[in-house]
Parts: structure tokens; sequence; C-alpha cells
């Protein structure tokens, strides 16, 4: 199997791409991660990374004249390192830099938690509370220039009836998102996804 070269960008907690780094070192997610790109210094990701040895760029939004700037600097970066793929993993700045989704199209994956395109944007999980929805999930898609709705890789339903708040929302979809990130990365490692419209197709390769 081919080992895929991913960047993972991440902007807080990073649970998510914890949980990449230890299905790769558990042999289960064919994949390195050549580097960790976050926009915030305090971000927990960083200690994941470091105790990886993972190489760290933080770019902040205040270094920048411009978003469009900030997002060509990420580009130069994914660039440098080689990246194959761009897992997003709790990035919580929207991609807008032309150069960047153009260079990188369909090359760049989000998870959001919630069966998309029901409750985009942020607070998915408070968002389906508020709903009263008794099902909601995970959705791993392709980051384009549209706000969480590029075309769709992968999806789970998460039983989320009896929830007694957002909070409660949250953990049991996080719990299916940590399972389910590292399988759809390993993919990539196996074969690629044609996107035809707004459909995604699998095709095996290795
Ligand atoms: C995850 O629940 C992820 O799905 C969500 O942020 C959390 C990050 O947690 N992403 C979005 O809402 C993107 N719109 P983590 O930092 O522990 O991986």
């Amino acid at each position: 199997m081919a080992k895929i070269n991913i960047a993972v960008l991440a902007s807080g907690r990073g649970s998510n791409f914890k949980s990449i780094v230890d299905e790769i070192n558990a042999g289960r997610c064919d994949a390195e991660v050549k580097v960790l790109v976050t926009n915030n210094p305090e971000a927990l990701a960083i200690t994941t990374a470091q105790s990886n040895g993972i190489p760290v760029e933080v770019l902040q939004r205040k270094q920048f004249a411009s978003r469009e700037e900030m997002d060509t600097r990420i580009k130069e970066t994914l660039d440098r390192y080689g990246a194959e793929l761009v897992v997003l993993a709790g990035y919580m700045l929207i991609l807008k830099g032309k150069d960047l989704l153009e260079s990188y199209k369909n090359k760049i994956i989000n998870i959001h938690p919630a069966l998309l395109p029901a409750f985009p944007g942020a607070d998915a999980q408070a968002q389906a509370y508020e709903y009263g929805v008794k099902i909601s999930g995970v959705t791993i898609h392709f980051v384009d220039k549209s706000l969480d709705a590029g075309p769709i890789i992968y999806q789970e339903a998460v039983d989320v009836s009896g929830c007694r708040g957002p909070e409660d929302v949250a953990a049991r979809i996080l719990e299916i998102e940590h399972k389910a990130y590292p399988k759809v990365v390993d993919t990539f490692s196996r074969g690629r996804y044609v996107v035809e419209g707004r459909r995604t197709r699998f095709v095996k390769e290795n």
C-alpha cells in the first residue's frame, strides 16, 4: 500500500487530529502527517504534534493583510511539505483563497458534525439539538468555495435521541468522528475519489 502524505489544519482541541495520529501509530491508517498548520498558537493540537515529532506551522490571521494572503501562505506551506491530502480537523476558518482552493481541488477534506446538508456552519450540534432531530451524524466532504456543501465522501448516522443538551449531542457525534476520519483518510492511500457533479465514487488503485 502507498502511504499518503497528509497535512492537517486544526484550530483547537485537536481530538480528531489525535485520532488520526493514533491510528497511524497503530498501523491502521496508511498515512504520514507531514505538518500541522494552525491559526491558534494555544491549540491543544500543537501538543499532539510535538509529542509525535510532527512539524507545526502557526499562521495567524493578524499576520496577514487579507484572508486571501493568509490562504496563499497556507498553500505555499502545503506545497513545501509535499501534502497530497489536506485534512481539516476542527479548522475554524473558512478557506477562501482562490489559489489554495484551485491548486488543491478535491484534495482538501473536512469533517462536519451533522448530516449535511442539514445544519451547516458553526455549532451544528446545537442546531441539531434545538431542532429536536432524533438522528444526526457525521459528514466527511471535499472542501470547495461553498460553506460545507462540497461533494460528500462519507456519512454516518448517529442516534441523538434522548440527548440532554448540545454537549451531549456533540459527545455522541465526536465518538463516531474519531472512528470515521482515520478510516476515510486511509482510503486515500488505497485509491481515489472521482467527483462527478455533486457525487463521489471511490476507485480502488493499490
Ligand atoms: C469536531 O466536532 C468537528 O466535527 C467540528 O469541530 C470539532 C473539532 O473538534 N468541526 C466543525 O464544526 C466544522 N464546521 P477537535 O478539535 O477535537 O477535532
